[in-house]
């Protein structure tokens, strides 16, 4: 089998220094205090596994954290909205925010935008912890758009304007068919791409590999939006395209001998199950 692995395959600088993170709180916790992420730190169940063996208990709501009176907590890189942050600092816990830079950079935006009466519109999945984090920043006079039929049914007061941004994840080309649908309503809008480069790049090495190769395999968690994106843009590409979170959910019986196979995986897959799919396909 020949074999094309994309190079940006894996965790990005985001989320690889978010877990890096709670190893290091770990080896440094002389305090033996209490540490917690709030919510899971990757879309991994192996790496969030690993750390709950190691004693990280992983807080799902915002009424776990309020119940919190000492420890670490760790907050992930997606980041999380305003309120998470004032129950840390009300309950006198230890912050270690790893809030990745590209969606501080959003947060950012979407309060200066806000602070100027714009309307904020986030293009993104609205269960996704980032764009709810996001929204938190943007507050109440904002809008989720997911779907192009969201973008199509959009509407607001005439007069009032519009910062646009993205979702770091979410497919560039459909960002720009949204924006396109929303401009065309007439409203002054201020589009800001806030996909981040990691993405960018790869969403195009991926595009680019599964437009060439027999068969396509994007691995990564079932709930990871951003491997949920690879595998779309893949499957346009190569109809071959399969969909895996480890090497078990792995049926080479598809796929044919002396077939080129390209591999890509999202943001939150640890290197060493992209090498075991690596290494099986290979040899098979
Ligand atoms: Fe940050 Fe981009 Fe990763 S926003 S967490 S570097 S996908």
């Amino acid at each position: 089998m020949k074999v094309k692995i994309a190079e940006s395959a894996g965790f990005c600088f985001g989320v690889k220094r978010a877990v890096e993170s709670v190893y290091k709180e770990i080896e440094n916790n002389n305090e033996k205090k209490q540490i917690y992420t709030y919510g899971p730190i990757i879309h991994n169940e192996e790496v969030v596994k690993d750390l709950k063996d190691k004693g990280v208990i992983v807080l799902d709501s915002l009424e776990e954290l309020k119940n919190v009176t000492s420890g670490i907590v760790i907050i992930r890189s997606h980041g999380t909205s305003e309120d998470a942050y004032n129950v840390i600092k009300e309950n006198n816990l230890t912050l270690v925010d790893e809030t990745c830079p590209f969606v501080k950079k959003i947060h950012n935006i979407v309060q200066e935008e806000k602070n100027k009466g714009r309307h904020i519109v986030i293009i993104g999945n609205p269960v996704h912890p980032e764009v709810q984090g996001i929204k938190g920043w943007a507050g109440s006079d904002s809008t989720v758009i997911e779907t192009e039929e969201d973008a199509y049914n959009f509407k607001i007061d005439d007069n009032k304007k519009i910062t646009i941004v993205s979702q770091t994840t979410f497919n560039y080309n459909k960002f720009k068919y949204f924006v396109e649908i929303i401009e065309k309503k007439g409203y002054d809008i201020n589009a800001v791409d806030t996909i981040c480069n990691a993405t960018h790049e790869r969403q195009a090495e991926a595009r680019n590999i599964a437009s060439k190769v027999d068969a396509m395999i994007v691995i990564g968690g079932k709930h990871s939006s951003n491997t949920q994106k690879l595998y779309e843009i893949c499957k346009k590409e190569c109809n071959n395209t399969y969909y895996i979170q480890t090497i078990d959910d792995l049926d080479l019986s598809n796929i044919k001998e002396n077939s080129y196979v390209g591999i890509t995986a999202g943001a939150s897959t640890p290197n060493n199950i992209i090498e075991e799919v690596h290494a099986n396909v290979r040899e098979f």
